[in-house]
């Protein structure tokens, strides 16, 4: 399946989604609503949402809950977007300004609190005390991994390890909650839950892997994001750590100052390296592994329209331009 395809699947389910969203967003302060709105309404694939009812569906779930969870985790990942657009200093998300470069950085974090406050209240609206256990170690997890790569940051030394546990705590946990609310609210059994869990957080960390290989070689205009975002922090992702370990003497030195100076002065010979040592190749299989991972946590599920179209947002995750 194709994502237009997966997207006409679950577009009844979406829609009510977006209702949700709509709705919830209101604020009687005019910033909150034009920042929250400016963000949320800018065109985000809506991905984590869509996990969260594909997966709703594919356990047999058939009330209305699930449109209120999926918007709780859209609004959680608009918050750490929010957020993570500061720490990052991006000035470009979905194609247009980031709301830090048009609003300001106060703004931004100040909206952030807004939108995860607000998940909060929907959540308790559910009524469910797991639900909330899910998604409040989910957001705690989050900030973590957030916190832990600014640690990471301008530190040659941060190997695969290190790597992965930036990306699973920062990105794969929502994906993670994302795919067991779905099978909870569908009151599956908890071995079902525990693999809808799996395929999130395999899946997350296939989205990310991708991420961190796009900010090397993806296209700006299609990505709706500036390259060589990461490099600038000093961030060390897979394909910079592989090409780290791969390369020549004079070349891992060379790679070590750039992580430890940051900027993107030097990207041409940082580009040369990477391809020279073949580490967007060795990145994308790491995430050909995940993604393949993913779709193994859902094979003893029913076969039938959603468990498919889990199976190819799996590929999608990777094949992805965008
Ligand atoms: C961006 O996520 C943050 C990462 C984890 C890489 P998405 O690429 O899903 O962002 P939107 O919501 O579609 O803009
Ligand atoms: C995204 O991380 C934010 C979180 C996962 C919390 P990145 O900084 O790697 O992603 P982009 O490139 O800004 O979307
Ligand atoms: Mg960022
Ligand atoms: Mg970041």
């Amino acid at each position: 399946m194709k994502f237009n395809d997966i997207k006409l699947l679950a577009q009844a389910d979406m829609d009510a989604v977006d209702h949700v969203i709509r709705k919830q967003l209101y604020s009687d302060v005019v910033l909150v609503r034009q920042v929250a709105e400016y963000i949320i309404q800018s065109g985000g694939k809506r991905l984590r949402p869509l996990i969260t009812v594909l997966m709703a569906k594919a356990c047999g779930y058939e009330g209305t809950h699930h449109h209120t969870l999926a918007a709780v985790i859209e609004f959680i990942h608009t918050a750490t977007l929010l957020h993570d657009d500061v720490v990052d200093k991006s000035e470009l998300r979905r194609g247009k300004k980031t709301a830090n470069e048009l609003f300001g950085n106060a703004a931004s974090v100040l909206v952030g609190d807004f939108l995860y406050s607000r998940a909060f209240q929907m959540m308790v609206g559910v009524g469910q005390m797991t639900v909330m256990d899910i998604l409040a170690n989910a957001t705690n997890i989050i900030a973590e991994g957030e916190v832990l790569q600014l640690l990471n940051c301008h530190d040659p030394d941060v190997d695969e390890e290190r790597y992965r546990q930036v990306i699973k705590y920062k990105t794969a946990q929502l994906f993670s909650a994302a795919g067991q609310l779905g099978a909870l609210i569908a009151n599956q059994y908890e071995p079902i839950q525990t693999q809808a869990k799996e395929y999130g957080t395999y899946l997350g960390n296939a989205f990310q892997i991708i991420d961190d290989v796009l900010d090397y070689s993806g296209n700006t205009e299609e990505l709706g994001k500036n390259l060589g975002d990461d490099l600038a922090e000093g961030k060390a992702t897979l394909p910079l750590i592989y090409a780290m370990q791969k390369a020549n003497n004079e070349d891992r030195d060379f790679l070590r100052s750039v992580v430890i100076e940051g900027g993107t002065d030097h990207m041409d010979r940082v580009m040369a390296i990477i391809n020279a040592t073949g580490s967007l190749i060795y990145t994308r299989e790491a995430a050909e592994r995940e993604a393949s991972l993913a779709i193994d946590c859902i094979s003893t599920f029913q076969d039938g329209p959603y468990k498919n179209a889990l199976i190819s947002l799996a590929h999608l995750a990777v094949e992805r331009n965008h």
